[in-house]
């Protein structure tokens, strides 16, 4: 595959590969010098035009881990303030040698409409989607479902360790492009996935969802908190994306709390060894309690950071490998 757009087509190989690649890069990120020379020579172009923390930082560290040069590009201090458009914006990158693009846009599409335009032109460069819209964000799918199967097997983390599990995915739904990843690689695996969150931040048409394949898969849909935490292995919290939000659909922050926020009490209802993941960067004390948000023994939210290097270190070297 030359681009990675969205995990709605990734086949359960292609999900194996990555886990496998993310495992052999975690051992070298464990070695003294935590580098290799993979992707000497190769520039890989961190176009984010919308804010972030965790992918942007890992994305960066991934290239220079691999030994790839990093061009790093912020909206507000870039020509798009003098008018250029975001396609001549990628032209320049690609005139300056960029191997590989990674894009963050606040519109569904752009990654694919840049992806496009680069397949058009007929160059080899390769587009990694860092989250579009409320679409989709395939490396955050990616990096929570490695840090869940690592979790089971941490020397061989595979789709197939999900078989039977119950994973609940709370909260705001609707404008979740890292639910709707989780969905597509969750549901590909025979895992449980039980969608809850209040009726305004969880589509009940699943149409809405962006897909009408997945009344096909084992997805359940519920909008009361209790049944999806009901003997759940996993249960992945959402942030209520405020910014994303019409007024009217947004409940108050107290209000989401008391209802669909994980505490202590609550977690009682899933298996004794739960584990929390959120994607963040999180609301402390609204999405989850902010004591279990830094306990240890039940969150995932260090893993899931931690695991996004080796998993971004392996979708350059997948995609970067035979580029040199
Ligand atoms: N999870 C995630 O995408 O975080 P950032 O917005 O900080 O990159």
């Amino acid at each position: 595959r030359r681009h990675v757009l969205g995990l709605a087509d990734f086949t359960p190989a292609e999900f194996d590969t990555v886990l496998q690649t993310a495992a052999s890069f975690r051992e070298v990120l464990s070695t003294r010098t935590k580098k290799v020379p993979a992707l000497q020579g190769q520039v890989v172009a961190n176009l984010f035009f919308e804010p972030s923390t965790r992918t942007r930082s890992s994305f960066e560290l991934a290239a220079r881990r691999l030994s790839a040069d990093t061009l790093n590009f912020a909206a507000g201090t870039s020509s798009l303030t003098k008018g250029e458009t975001i396609l001549d914006t990628a032209k320049t990158y690609l005139a300056m040698g960029a191997d590989m693009m990674v894009i963050r846009h606040r519109e569904a599409g752009v990654p694919h409409a840049i992806a496009a335009e680069m397949n058009q032109l007929g160059v080899r460069v390769s587009i990694l989607n860092a989250g579009d819209g409320q679409h989709e964000h395939p490396s955050q799918g990616l990096l929570d479902l490695f840090t869940i199967t690592s979790l089971i097997d941490f020397e061989y983390p595979r789709l197939g360790l999900l078989a039977g599990k119950k994973i609940a995915i709370v909260g705001d739904i609707l404008h979740s492009r890292v639910a709707r990843s989780n969905i597509w690689s969750l549901t590909s695996s025979k895992a449980e996935v039980h969608l809850a969150g209040p009726p305004t931040l969880l589509p009940k048409l699943l149409a809405q969802i962006g897909d009408s394949s997945l009344p096909n898969r084992n997805i359940f849909l519920h909008w009361e908190l209790e049944p999806a935490l009901k003997d759940a292995d996993f249960v992945m919290t959402l942030r209520l994306q405020k910014e994303r939000m019409t007024s009217h659909l947004l409940p108050s922050l107290r209000e989401y709390h008391q209802h669909f926020g994980i505490t202590r009490d609550r977690l009682k209802l899933c298996k004794p060894d739960v584990k929390i993941l959120h994607p963040g960067p999180v609301n402390r004390g609204v999405e989850v309690s902010s004591d279990l948000m830094d306990d240890p023994e039940f969150s995932l939210i260090s893993q899931q950071v931690t695991s996004g290097v080796a998993v971004r270190m392996a979708l350059l070297y997948l995609m970067g490998s035979g580029k040199n």
